[in-house]
């Protein structure tokens, strides 16, 4: 335990006048140190929200100063406290940011609010930083297939509703979400996608046709489905879950 709140870590003190030599300088010499980054932070969080690894915002401006210009985008997949994503918006950069835990929510969010709204702790001084800009903040959905409890296959995830389902292989397959009477999404001006749950067979084709154009195409997908059907030359149908396998990669989990 070091410190008076048993806080504090070891370091090691060495005077001026013990130094000998002359050691070469570095680009990173001059970007602050841990202890500069965790005071950022305290200023920027409560107690409970002390972050083990931070990066002082002078570190991540040399490095975004190096590696980028004004309006370049940075990624951070690892976001943390958000330092990086952080100094990028105060920086003029674009940036994406992902983060898996809690941390979202704890630190990011508020930090690039505060950020946002002009606070001037870390660069601020040094870029002239007085606030402005904004985010987006997504959340991922569930997977879309999950495995089967039971048996060796894969299934639409139980907690999906259908127009998740629908919406979801409107993006894998590369249509755009909109549905519009019996169409869900479109590709291009001229092909759509279809979705359902029901038995398709030829009179389900019929209806679901009747407005498409020769010049047009449709895909359908489909849990059920006739077999051996003669499909007009512009329909296409796949198989949920089969046909979707294939657009999503479950190589980590040993498949
Ligand atoms: C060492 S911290 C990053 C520090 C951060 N760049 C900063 O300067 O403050 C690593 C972060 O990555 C997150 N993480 C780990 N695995 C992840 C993953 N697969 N996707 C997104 N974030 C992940 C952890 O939750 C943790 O907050």
């Amino acid at each position: 335990m070091f410190g008076k709140n048993g806080t504090s870590k070891p370091q090691q003190k060495r005077f001026l006048s013990e130094a000998k030599g002359i050691t070469v300088g570095t680009l990173w010499d001059d970007v602050g140190t841990a202890t500069e980054a965790t005071k950022e932070i305290q200023k920027l969080f409560n107690r409970e929200q002390n972050f083990d690894t931070p990066k002082p915002e002078r570190l991540i401006e040399r490095v975004i100063s190096l590696a980028t210009e004004e309006g370049d985008i940075v990624l951070d997949s690892f976001l943390g406290s958000g330092t990086t994503v952080a100094v990028a918006h105060k920086m003029n950069r674009k940036w994406i940011g992902i983060e898996l835990g809690q941390h979202c929510y704890t630190h990011v969010i508020p930090r690039l609010n505060v950020v946002i709204d002009g606070e001037q702790g870390g660069i601020s001084k040094l870029v002239n930083w007085n606030g402005g800009g904004g985010f987006k903040f997504y959340e991922l959905a569930e997977s879309l297939l999950v495995k089967n409890e039971r048996l060796p296959i894969y299934q639409i995830n139980p907690s999906y509703t259908f127009e998740m389902m629908v919406e979801a292989i409107c993006k894998l397959e590369g249509f755009k979400y909109k549905p519009v009477g019996e169409y869900h999404g479109t590709s291009s001006e001229n092909r759509f996608i279809h979705v359902t749950n029901e038995f398709v067979n030829s009179s389900y084709i019929i209806s679901v046709t009747k407005n498409l154009d020769k010049k047009q195409s449709l895909l359908i997908y489909c849990t059920k489905k006739q077999s051996a059907m003669i499909l007009p030359e512009n329909v296409e149908i796949k198989k949920i879950p089969k046909d979707l396998l294939a657009k999503c990669n479950f190589e980590s989990e040993g498949l």
